[in-house]
């Protein structure tokens, strides 16, 4: 039961379009939401949809995936294994200022005189454009034109234009195009989720300078170590420029270009920027800011010779590719459809360019929850791009590899063997200070291993799988193994793992918690099986293994049987899955009582209020029984959804996908569509309320299992993919594309069947409502659809402003 409002933006400012987010006037109350919802990003890098022209209140610079200081984290009260490095991403400077002085008045849109204003995120171009024109007291009109990208094909190049146009009158014009190190005056006000301040200079100069029309700087983090050198180029055109001078300074620079504005007149100024970072890692050695400066300027002497419309074509071919993969098409829904398509963009502009690295909570679109890689990617990301970009999902898996010797030597640090990831990290050290609701999460290892599994199956990558996948699947699997332990008793042996915390933070260091025992019984199971199969099958791989890992055969047999005698726990009498072993003994929460200005409850009660009630932040038991659906049946599914939805706040936005699903699978259609629009609007209609921190980009993943999980009907935890799909009847088809094994298969649902087609391969073997059916390639396969849905939900998101 989510106690939140679904408030849009006002669809006469924000109209909706299929292959675009559009804004047709500002105004400073959504300021901070839209930053976030137009920002631009390609994985590496990342820019808040700041007015070029600057505002006060901006959350500005480039966020560089990665990039960040650190400091000793001092404990109130020490104690052993505590988390001792904090990280925090740190914003690069902002390339995408352009102060305008036209007679010499300074652009500001808040008090402007601005008409014709539209700005426009296109989903296809890749491009955030901005058109608008400025109307001088003086009587002096010019249009401003302008765009930027960050490039997907160059991951280092960010391409920009600012063009301005005389419409009337005439005025002298200074444009000054600037590569601006903001002082970082971050404050949380007491937002646990948001990222602090620091009161040293972060961004130590190295060198900075300008040289015709270009400017560069350079930089050391102070703690991290980290070296960083950025710079701008520009190509300049237009008529009466009368000087352009460059100019840089230790935290700025700066192009100024002065010019006789007459009417008629045009000034076209093409800006690229380059970033280049050292290694996260700071075990590494740091490339000196030099090297880096170097690369700068190769990367701009590339981007001058591409030129923005090469690197806008660039940017649109990449995109082609990706919906022609990954597009997720609703008919009869433009608002539906608009908010879908925002969500798969911003997923793939927060992961396409990771390469090597994370997906940080927000992408890199905001600066909260500091910059953190989470499960957040394995569970919520994965899936989508796994089934439609399987190059990037394993970039993300390679990554989390490289991460194993932090891992190991974490769960040496927390008393067990094997590897245990960092509940959040940028460096792969933990760094939540907060252990209850951090490092106790030990099911983040099972959520990595659970990623590894789809990945091999869905894509039948053996390499990945037999190499780096197998070396996970064995650390994780020791780790869980030396956490639990056997019980013996009348009743037989079971395994428990004790003192751990679920995906459900409002409940913590518990005892077998049901997520995180079924989560690591696959885990168990997984690594068995394949080493099994490496022993068997490949022993090169398997002799590698244990080359990696000291394997030994005993502790295979009791991951064995660890997985099939681990514990979960039931309630007879209600029939349901409790949370953890006291969950049902818990207190209830006065959800009457609880005003909703009171949520989220983590902003509002002691922690400790919280832990002792039965209330949720997230789904745990409802997330265990999407991602292992095999261990229930459809009776057990709907009384544990209908127990714990109403205990559920959805404080978190990892929530509503999930239970959209379940809902879906239990024939719940009301509640299926009212989750789904929660999720697929959570930030075009910051249904959380913090969208201006930045996009929810696992909530965006979940848009894309909803859909495809749920009202698409897909099933993928036996061996052959299973399909019951449902139409929300306010939609007239869904279609979307999975990869299956390097092969492609399109699925249509239409109101009354489903139309599948394989695009290439051997015959595939599917199942369509419980029918097994017979897919050759090229040949459309019509299978009707039963089961009716009686939803009478048509409505979508009205604007209310
Ligand atoms: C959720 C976590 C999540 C984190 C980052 C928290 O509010 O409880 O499950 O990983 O946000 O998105």
């Amino acid at each position: 039961m989510l106690q939140r409002d679904i408030v849009g933006l006002p669809t006469s400012m924000y109209p909706p379009d299929e292959w675009a987010l559009v804004e047709t006037a500002w105004t400073e109350r959504y300021m901070a939401v839209t930053e976030t919802i137009f920002a631009i990003s390609n994985g590496y890098l990342g820019l808040r949809a700041v007015q070029e022209e600057g505002h006060p209140h901006a959350e500005r610079g480039t966020l560089i995936n990665g990039l960040h200081e650190q400091w000793q984290i001092e404990h109130a009260e020490e104690a052993f294994g505590f988390a001792k490095t904090g990280q925090t991403i740190i914003p690069a400077p902002d390339p995408r200022r352009f102060h305008l002085y036209v007679d010499d008045e300074i652009l500001n849109l808040a008090s402007a005189e601005v008409s014709e204003y539209e700005r426009r995120l296109d989903f296809r171009t890749g491009q955030l454009t901005r058109r608008m024109t400025w109307r001088l007291p003086a009587g002096v009109v010019v249009r401003v034109t302008s765009a930027a990208m960050t490039s997907l094909a160059q991951r280092h190049l960010v391409a920009m234009r600012y063009d301005i146009e005389v419409l009337e009158g005439s005025a002298p014009i200074v444009i000054s195009s600037q590569l601006r190190n903001e002082a970082d005056s971050r404050d949380n006000a007491g937002d646990p989720r948001l990222a602090d301040g620091f009161d040293h200079e972060v961004l130590e100069c190295v060198d900075a300078r300008a040289d015709s029309t270009r400017q560069m700087l350079e930089y050391t983090v102070a703690n991290s170590k980290m070296t960083l050198a950025c710079a701008i180029d520009h190509v300049v055109e237009g008529d009466h420029i009368t000087d352009m001078t460059g100019h840089a300074t230790a935290d700025r620079g700066k192009l100024v270009i002065t010019a006789d504005g007459v009417e008629g007149s045009r000034i076209s100024i093409t800006k690229f920027a380059a970033f280049h970072t050292s290694a996260v890692n700071p075990s590494s050695t740091v490339t000196p800011t030099h090297q880096l400066a170097d690369r700068c300027d190769r990367t701009l002497d590339r981007a001058l010779r591409t030129g923005f419309d090469g690197v806008a074509a660039e940017q649109a071919e990449y995109l082609e590719d990706f919906w022609d993969r990954s597009d997720v098409q609703i008919g009869g829904n433009t608002t539906v459809q608009q908010a879908v398509r925002w969500s798969l963009f911003h997923i793939i502009q927060a992961a396409a360019r990771s390469d090597g690295l994370g997906i940080p909570a927000k992408g890199l679109t905001g600066s909260a929850y500091e910059g953190h890689y989470f499960w957040d990617t394995e569970i919520y990301v994965l899936p989508f791009l796994t089934y439609t970009q399987p190059r990037v999902a394993r970039n993300l898996l390679q990554f989390r590899h490289r991460l194993l010797d932090h891992a190991r030597a974490r769960a040496v640090e927390v008393g067990e063997r094997g590897a245990l990831f960092p509940w959040r990290t940028i460096t792969g050290e933990e760094a939540s200070a907060y252990y209850e609701a951090g490092t106790a999460q030990y099911h983040i290892d099972s959520d990595i291993s659970y990623a590894v599994d789809k990945y091999a199956r869905v894509t039948g990558d053996v390499e990945f799988h037999h190499d780096a996948g197998a070396e996970i699947l064995v650390e994780t699997a020791r780790m869980y193994a030396s956490l639990g332990f056997f019980r013996e008793t009348d009743a037989g042996t079971s395994f428990h793992i004790h003192g751990v915390t679920g995906p459900d933070e409002y409940t913590t260091v518990v005892n077998d918690n049901a997520y995180t025992n079924l989560m690591a019984a696959k885990n168990l199971a997984d690594a068995w099986k394949l080493v099994t199969r490496l022993r068997e099958h490949d022993r090169e791989a398997h002799l590698r293994l244990i080359g990696r890992t000291g394997l030994r055969r005993e502790e295979v047999e009791t991951w064995r049987r660890a997985a099939r005698t681990m514990y979960l726990p039931y309630d007879a009498a209600k029939g349901i899955t409790p949370q953890d072993d006291h969950f049902l003994s818990l207190e209830p929460w006065d959800f009457e009582g609880t005003p909703r200005e009171k949520y989220p409850l983590l902003l509002h009660f002691h922690p400790l209020v919280i832990y002792r009630h039965q209330v949720l932040k997230q789904a745990d038991v409802v997330l265990a029984m999407f991602l292992r659906d095999e261990c229930f049946d459809d009776e057990h599914i709907a009384r544990n959804f209908e127990y714990y939805d109403p205990l559920t706040t959805g404080d978190s936005s990892l929530s509503t996908s999930v239970q959209s699903i379940i809902a879906s699978r239990i024939g719940n259609a009301s509640k299926a569509i009212e989750y789904f629009r929660y999720g697929v609007f959570m930030d075009l209609a910051d249904v959380a309320g913090n969208t201006s921190h930045g996009v929810h980009v696992a909530a965006a993943g979940g848009v894309w299992m909803s859909i495809v999980y749920g009202f698409g009907g897909l099933t993928d935890t036996a061996e052959r993919l299973t399909f019951r799909p449902r139409l929300p009847s306010s939609w007239d088809h869904l279609h979307y594309s999975l990869m299956w094994q390097g092969h492609r298969l399109d699925v249509a649902v239409e109101r009354s069947e489903v139309i599948y087609q394989l695009n290439s391969g051997p015959d595939l073997v599917i199942d369509h409502e419980g029918h097994s059916v017979t897919l050759t390639a090229g040949v459309e396969e019509r299978c009707p659809i039963t089961s009716v849905w009686d939803d009478q939900h048509r409505g979508e998101v009205e604007s209310v402003a």
